[in-house]
């Protein structure tokens, strides 16, 4: 895109370039300049700190989940206690969110230090990863458009443990780096503007990390598009100077025990095409409309170093949807990959447009199971808010598969109906399909459309409109782009199992 930033060689996923060393001590770090205890409400108090549980409780420190209290020390290191609530109920979530409190109580600091103690019932590799996760997801900050950063990088975490659980912790530790740089990759390229990441810069990047990371990527240029016919792509990107690109990204381990397709939404910039959105807050966000692209990337990128068994393919429906001479109209009608009309009754309805062509695509690889991604409607925004991600699917097991994935990483779905009582609301009169439905189930009506090119086989779709984008700064999730579904994808492409219906 010739747009003039000012920026040349601009990188769109930093966080591919931060260097967090996560190690774990079986011995107390006395030379690190914080030191972190997760407490429980029901348990000890660190013994060496001349602290009691009432001074503590006079202070205002209970141990709550998330709490934290801050003691500096003139001459030793900063001492961090970090509640994690009654030892009996605590799981990964909340260690998750401990992990994210110790990082954001400790914002100025990059060097740190964090003593585990008892877990309850969370296994040690576990507690070792979300920990990690959760101090690396909540420092995250879109810093690099600033003259300087707003929070200190992590660059060393030490986790302390004693001897009898110190593999287990490194172990999950180690995965923690990896699955949450899998999530702040997605979320830099989600909150990267819209001139510094279009369809062919976000394809170069594929190029370069597929080929550091395991993967085969295969670029389809507009020729390349034309001549296989995906007509929904090619429609949309109709009033964009610049090309669009699908990217298909290929995970082959040795020795795969089943094959997976990820589908995701690529649109660069929704303005809306010539159903142009009005220049308000949502439309201001729209930069992250390939937000489902961005997290198929980021979380394939990880595959290989986690050892995933699973063969994946990806594929990125990538173009802007901008409104000029060019673009498609109201009315017009697009022939998708495979041969289907489609009735264009609103330019704004295009993400079901660009993932019609990959989910025909899809169809045809000898794959087990479908699973999409995307920014799609309003309607889930509307019905499930900004936590939770609407699901819907043609397979109960792969829905189950889904949902379990999400409880695991924190990222939350629901299963809306695939009802098929509102099909008839995409009837078109001289297409085969319309890429409207009625007023009402935009998100079901959306996911209706979906269905209709995937040939039966087993799929289920992720709509991150709400999601994908955080209104509030809570947690391990700071304001902005989040990356959802990236850690989701990763959890789901590694315990998939085929599923029978
Ligand atoms: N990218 C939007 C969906 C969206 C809307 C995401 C708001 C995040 C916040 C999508 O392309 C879109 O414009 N959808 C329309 C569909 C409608 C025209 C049927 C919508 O939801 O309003
Ligand atoms: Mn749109
Ligand atoms: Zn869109």
């Amino acid at each position: 895109m010739s747009v003039f930033t000012g920026l040349t060689d601009f990188d769109p996923a930093p966080s591919l370039q931060s260097s967090a060393s996560v190690t774990v001590s079986t011995k107390a770090v006395t030379d690190a300049p914080v030191v972190g205890y997760l407490v429980a409400q029901d348990g000890d108090v660190p013994g060496d700190q001349g602290l009691s549980a009432a001074a503590l409780e006079a202070a205002g420190f209970e141990g709550k989940v998330g709490q934290t209290i801050v003691l500096p020390s003139a001459d030793g290191p900063m001492t961090v206690l970090v509640g994690v609530g009654e030892l009996g109920e605590l799981d990964s979530d909340k260690l998750r969110d401990a992990g994210a409190a110790f990082a954001r109580a400790t914002q100025r600091q990059g060097e740190l230090a964090l003593t585990l103690g008892e877990t309850g019932s969370v296994a040690s590799d576990i507690a070792g990863q979300v920990l990690v996760e959760g101090a690396l997801l909540a420092r995250y900050r879109y810093d690099v458009l600033k003259g300087k950063p707003t929070v200190e990088p992590i660059t060393e975490l030490v986790l302390v443990v004693d001897g009898r659980r110190s593999a287990a912790v490194r172990r999950g530790a180690a995965r923690g780096v990896i699955t949450a740089e899998a999530t702040n990759v997605a979320r830099d390229l989600a909150n990267t503007p819209p001139a510094l990441l279009t369809a062919l810069d976000m394809a170069e990047l594929a190029t370069r990390l597929g080929k550091k990371r395991g993967l085969d990527v295969e670029i389809f240029d507009k020729k390349a598009l034309i001549e296989l016919g995906c007509g929904g792509l090619l429609g949309v990107n109709a009033g964009s100077a610049e090309e669009p690109r699908m990217i298909r990204l290929t995970y082959r381990p040795a020795g795969s025990r089943a094959h997976l397709t990820f589908v995701g939404k690529g649109i660069m910039y929704d303005a809306g095409g010539m159903a142009l959105k009005p220049a308000d807050d949502v439309h201001a966000t729209m930069k992250n409309d390939m937000s489902g692209a961005g997290a198929i990337l980021a979380a394939m990128a990880q595959l290989e170093a986690l050892g995933c068994k699973t063969a994946v393919t990806g594929y990125l429906m990538c173009t802007d949807n901008r409104p000029s001479d060019t673009s498609i109209a109201m009315g017009d009608v697009l022939t998708v990959y495979g041969g289907k009309t489609v009735e264009v009754m609103n330019t704004d309805a295009e993400g079901r447009l660009v993932m019609a062509d990959a989910l025909v695509i899809a169809t045809e690889d000898e794959t087990n199971a479908i699973v999409d991604i995307a920014t799609l409607t309003g309607a889930a925004m509307r019905a499930l808010g900004t936590q939770v991600a609407g699901l819907i699917g043609n397979s109960a097991e792969l829905v189950a598969q889904v949902e379990e994935a999400a409880v695991v990483t924190g990222e939350s779905v629901w299963e809306l109906p695939l009802e098929r009582r509102y099909r008839g609301d995409l009837n078109s009169d001289i297409a085969d399909i319309k890429n409207l439905g009625g007023a009402n189930a935009g998100a079901i009506t959306a996911a209706l459309f979906l269905d209709e090119f995937v040939a039966g086989k087993p799929w289920a779709h992720i709509d991150i409109a709400g999601t994908a984008q955080n209104d509030r700064d809570t947690s391990w999730r700071p304001p902005g782009c989040t990356g959802f579904g990236a850690r989701l994808l990763v959890e789901l492409a590694l315990n998939f199992k085929r599923p029978a219906v």
